[in-house]
């Protein structure tokens, strides 16, 4: 506890400071690029449902044990471990969640990067009179191009850096309770002008009507993933945020809210993008360029698109830059707390390492695609690794934690803030941290891999 002698800890200011940071890093790319992606190639609808359910059986209790874990040990994921277990492998737990900082952040600066070619392109009036497939080529020229891309990139690393330095209730928290809810405002205007579009229902259809069919071990696993990475859990994020949670805040309220919002946002991306999709005659398993494409095709259809272009584009950036700098936050507290480095030097110290990473990642793109795994370069490699791999492990350590070697006292003491609160929750909670998160991580997890069968062919 030497460290908050000498510094005092920074911490959230106020509830809903809290609500607005935690939602800050859980709404970003994950909702608005990479849940339309993911649900376009596993299905639509079918794949929807795998996710709610585990958003609310798995994803809402990890995020709570978490918090729980961050505001008791009041450190950085590796040193709470250490401090709640010590003499225990159990830290090492929040070293994977240093290795999904890495890995997630190298590859979201990419698509972090893309969004300001976009927003730059968006000031330049440059999407007008295009049709899908000009959009399709140029976003295709771009990606694989190298040197634009990583320019991109690395002013985004800059701008997350400089905020993380700048500290918690003065960097992160005020810009997140601004501009959060703009950016809900925002997609509701564009989900609307989408399904007014001719022949957006079949979008819709496509978004939520299930095809039980097309569930297999794989797709459930993608769907897990997708559940953790869109909620910032199972590295460790929300343990750091946890740790500047004022002792009065509601653990489980706040999960829920979170958790709610940014479920909220990713259905209401789904539902601006793929009617966009059917109307154009875009696949909708187009991939990683899906929301570069798809929109951009809404805000031609649109009045004033030019201004909704820019402003979408604004917010989009802002929502991945809430995001990165809770994941570069991670690595920062870890360096500055443990190896007592100053918060300057450990900020800089984890930006650049981490940029080193980034800049292999957009290469990987184009000029360096030959580097691959099977079908995969370094960017898809990152992405299924940190997604499908470490986070859903992460996550199962953490409940496998709080459930089983944390106290039930202490923890119910947490979650009712010393007894201040009912938390009527707390056996059900309990039930699911113990037994029931465990077991369906575990089997969704080594289903997915192909490590055994049960339903569906896997692949
Ligand atoms: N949840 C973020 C998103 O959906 O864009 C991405 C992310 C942030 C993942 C922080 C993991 C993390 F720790």
């Amino acid at each position: 506890m030497a460290i908050n002698v000498k510094t005092p800890r920074d911490s959230f200011g106020s509830r809903l400071g809290v609500i607005a940071a935690a939602a800050g890093s859980a709404i970003g790319l994950g909702n608005i690029w990479r849940f339309p992606y993911v649900a376009g190639e596993n299905g639509g609808g079918a794949f929807l449902m795998v996710y709610i359910g585990f958003i609310i059986l798995i994803g809402v209790p990890v995020m709570i044990s978490e918090f729980v874990i961050g505001r008791s040990a009041q450190r950085n994921p590796v040193g709470a471990f250490n401090s709640l277990a010590p003499k225990t492998l159990w830290p090492l737990t929040g070293f994977l969640g240093i290795i999904a900082a890495f890995s997630i952040l190298a590859f979201y600066t990419t698509v972090s990067g893309w969004t300001l070619e976009y927003l730059y392109l968006a000031i330049t009036d440059s999407f007008k009179t295009k049709t899908a497939e000009n959009l399709a080529m140029s976003f295709e020229s771009f990606r694989t191009s190298g040197l634009r891309p990583l320019i991109w990139q690395n002013i985004f690393m800059f701008l997350t850096a400089f905020i993380v330095y700048r500290g918690i209730r003065n960097g992160i928290e005020k810009y997140s309770k601004i501009l959060m809810p703009l950016l809900l405002l925002i997609i509701i205007i564009l989900g609307i002008r989408s399904i007014t579009l001719p022949g957006a229902g079949e979008g819709l259809l496509f978004l939520f009507k299930p095809d039980f069919s097309k569930i297999t071990g794989a797709v459930v696993l993608e769907a897990l993933g997708q559940s953790f990475f869109s909620l910032s859990i199972g590295m460790g994020t929300l343990i750091t945020y946890g740790s500047y949670i004022g002792k009065n805040v509601k653990l489980g309220n706040t999960a829920l809210s979170v958790s709610a919002a940014d479920t909220l946002i990713a259905i209401l991306a789904g539902v601006a993008i793929f009617p966009a999709v059917f109307a154009f005659g875009i696949a909708p398993e187009s991939g990683t360029g899906l929301v570069f494409i798809a929109l951009p095709l809404i805000f031609e259809q649109m009045t004033g698109g030019y201004f909704f272009a820019l402003i979408f584009f604004l917010l989009l950036s802002i929502a991945a830059l809430t995001s990165t700098i809770s994941v570069l936050e991670v690595v920062t507290a870890y360096l500055s707390e443990e190896l007592s480095l100053g918060r300057k030097k450990a900020t800089l110290l984890a930006a650049s390492s981490i940029a080193v990473l980034g800049v292999a990642c957009t290469m990987s793109q184009g000029p360096w695609s030959g580097i691959s795994v099977g079908d995969k370069n370094l960017f898809d490699l990152l992405e299924m690794i940190s997604a499908n791999i470490i986070l859903p492990l992460g996550g199962l350590l953490i409940v496998i934690f709080v459930g089983w070697h944390l106290s039930k006292e202490k923890v119910f003491a947490e979650i009712s803030n010393q007894g201040n609160l009912k938390a009527g929750f707390r056996y059900l909670y309990l039930f699911i941290v113990k037994f029931l998160a465990p077991v369906a991580i575990a089997f969704v997890f080594m289903h997915g891999l192909g490590l055994f069968r049960f339903f569906g062919s896997g692949d």
